[in-house]
């Protein structure tokens, strides 16, 4: 299986990058400015691709002809601690954090997608339980929440629109994590938060298209 995954130098993308290494695929890394953990990697089935996901894709020969998945793990969260409060939000700031939330895993697919319905494959874009108004009891967070959640509603207009070709896509949270993200605060390590993300792809046709899926297998309300 050809895999390609975004932001996949530290964290849950390094953590994907192992997972499908391990599994015996072929992996596309991706990674925005630094290799990271990629660097120490050791694989003829490892591919390096330096990209941010907010520019176009510029090197169309470093890429496979078909993919069968696509992560779309790449994401910040923005200010940290109350740097997203009420008080505090700057319209710069929502702009940022949608930029790359929101808007640059459209782009990777916009990209890529006709290499995702050669093969028939699937799409999986992690957003964050934070981007569910249901879930949300504690407020703030302004541009996390509302990147992660404009990420879910373009995650089901992907859905839709691609399932046409034969292409599935699924949202998924992958849980409280401990990776930089956090400060290595999370519940969870990124093991596990990627063995329940890759169980939920690898039974992605169990799920309706555009599902809402966190890692432990519970459907998201959104
Ligand atoms: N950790 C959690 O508890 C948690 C919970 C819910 C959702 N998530 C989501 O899970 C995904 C991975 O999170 P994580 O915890 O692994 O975060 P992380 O440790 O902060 O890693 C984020 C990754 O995204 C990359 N990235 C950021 N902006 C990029 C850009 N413009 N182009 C390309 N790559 C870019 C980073 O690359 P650089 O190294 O170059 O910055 C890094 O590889 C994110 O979408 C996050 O929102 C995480």
């Amino acid at each position: 299986m050809n895999v390609l995954i975004t932001g996949a130098n530290r964290g849950l993308g390094l953590g994907f990058v192992k997972h499908y290494l391990q599994q015996g695929d072929e992996v596309w890394a991706c990674y925005r400015s630094d290799t990271g953990g990629l660097a120490g990697i050791n694989s003829n089935r490892l591919r390096l691709l330096q990209w941010d996901i907010c520019t176009p894709f510029e090197n169309d020969a470093g890429l496979p002809d078909t993919i069968d998945l696509l992560i779309n793990n790449a994401g910040i969260y923005g200010p940290a601690k109350d740097g997203q409060n009420l008080e505090k939000i700057m319209p710069e700031v929502m702009r940022q954090v949608f930029e790359v939330d929101c808007i640059g895993p459209l782009n990777v697919v916009q990209a890529l997608k006709d290499r995702v319905i050669r093969a028939k494959g699937t799409i999986a874009n992690v957003s964050s339980k934070m981007g569910s108004t249901s879930d949300n009891t504690s407020g703030g967070a302004y541009a996390y929440r509302a990147a992660k959640a404009a990420l879910v509603i373009v995650s089901k207009s992907m859905a839709v629109d691609l399932a046409l070709f034969g292409v599935r896509v699924i949202t998924l949270h992958p849980g409280w994590v401990k990776t930089d993200m956090t400060g290595q605060s999370g519940l969870i390590e990124v093991e596990t938060s990627v063995s329940g993300m890759t169980n939920i792809i690898s039974h992605v046709d169990d799920y309706e298209p555009g599902s809402f899926i966190a890692f432990d297998g519970q459907e998201v309300p959104y």
